[in-house]
């Protein structure tokens, strides 16, 4: 096995994690907004673990773009080429973009339920934006190709 398929190989396998996770936190979130209960230390702890994963998931995309093939056979095609094939375009450009701003809308989420002082307000944040995350990973995912 080389540094490619490891990384590719534990990309894999997080992801499963990564998103069970992520819908544990969301879930978990909305339950307490609609429940109206106070915000526990819990609840903080299950949005942290779900945020530590994904981070760590966009890490190892981040190594993997730059060792899997599908960048060479990018840089070999040329830009043009990869936007009119949808396979290349879906690994190079939507599932790296999509993920990236995913990310971001957790973080915005996590660091958002911070600053809100009420509970419904924490809540609401992660909830909301930890949902808008997971379905822009989702949409993304390379489906067929996942574990085949
Ligand atoms: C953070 C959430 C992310 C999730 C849940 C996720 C999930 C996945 C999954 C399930 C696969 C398919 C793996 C397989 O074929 O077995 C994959 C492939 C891939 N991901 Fe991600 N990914 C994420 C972020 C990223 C980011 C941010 C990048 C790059 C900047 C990235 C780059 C890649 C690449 C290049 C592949 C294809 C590798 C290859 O087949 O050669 N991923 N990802």
């Amino acid at each position: 096995m080389d540094a490619y398929q490891s990384v590719l190989a534990l990309h894999s396998y997080w992801a499963f994690a990564t998103l069970g996770l992520l819908l544990i936190a969301l879930l978990n979130s909305f339950a307490g907004l609609s429940a109206k209960r106070p915000f526990l230390k819990r609840d903080r702890q299950i949005a942290l673990i779900a945020l530590t994963f994904t981070h760590i998931q966009f890490l190892l995309g981040m190594v993997l773009y730059f060792l899997s093939p599908k960048l060479e056979a990018a840089k070999a095609a040329g830009m043009g080429a990869v936007m009119k094939d949808s396979n290349l375009r879906l690994f190079v450009v939507e599932h790296p973009l999509t993920n990236i701003i995913a990310v971001i809308l957790i973080t915005i989420g996590w660091s958002g339920h911070k600053k809100a002082a009420e509970s419904p307000a924490k809540f609401k944040r992660l909830a909301y934006l930890y949902a808008l995350g997971f379905i822009l990973l989702l949409s993304r995912i390379p489906w067929s190709q996942w574990l085949n």
